[in-house]
């Protein structure tokens, strides 16, 4: 006999998951406060961050989302108006990853010495900042519910088994105390 989990479903792990982005967005909010008071900007924050989108938010979270959640309701014939708000929820991921991008391009330009990236750092933190809670927004209160409407009992079941395979590389133990790692950075 097989057991499953009990009151664990895929879209509890990803708004779990949710919850964890907005506490290192929480800690951006106040760097970037840090940032502007002071007229510098921490490269050593700004890899920690880096890393933890890129690794957590991106390629764990995202990734699941994408190659999962969103590929499974795909397979349904779910409603066009669905359909259109998984491609904007995918072109927001695409957004993301290419301001992360920005932000490590114009930190390397900051340690080189280059008077106009300052700017520059201050203007990708807030973009993330800003995008973040309303793409989570999106997610948590307009979009994630479907799944109940499109997916049966054993189809919740197995997107919940792989999402937990997903991430069976330690990423949720890697990143339990990022907070604590941003907020040593002086
Ligand atoms: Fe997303
Ligand atoms: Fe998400």
């Amino acid at each position: 006999m097989t057991y499953k989990p009990i009151d664990i479903t895929a879209v509890g792990i990803l708004m779990l998951e949710h919850r964890q982005i907005e506490r290192v967005i929480e800690v951006m909010k106040t760097e970037l406060e840090i940032t502007n008071k002071e007229a510098r900007a921490k490269p050593e924050f700004i890899d920690i961050a880096i890393d933890f989108i890129r690794t957590y938010a991106d390629k764990s979270h995202h990734g699941k989302e994408e190659q999962i959640f969103f590929r499974d309701l795909y397979k349904k014939n779910i409603a066009k108006k669905h359909k259109d708000y998984i491609d904007l929820l995918v072109a927001e991921h695409k957004q993301g990853r290419e301001t992360v991008g920005q932000l490590e391009a114009t930190k390397e330009k900051y340690l080189k010495g280059d008077s106009g990236a300052l700017n520059e750092i201050k203007e990708c933190m807030k973009w993330l900042i800003d995008f973040y809670p309303q793409h989570i927004e999106k997610e948590d209160k307009h979009f994630f519910a479907l799944y109940r409407e499109y997916l049966n009992e054993e189809e919740q079941d197995k997107m919940l088994a792989e999402c937990l395979e997903f991430d069976s590389t330690g990423i949720r133990e890697k990143y339990k105390d990022i907070i604590a790692r941003l907020k040593k950075v002086k």
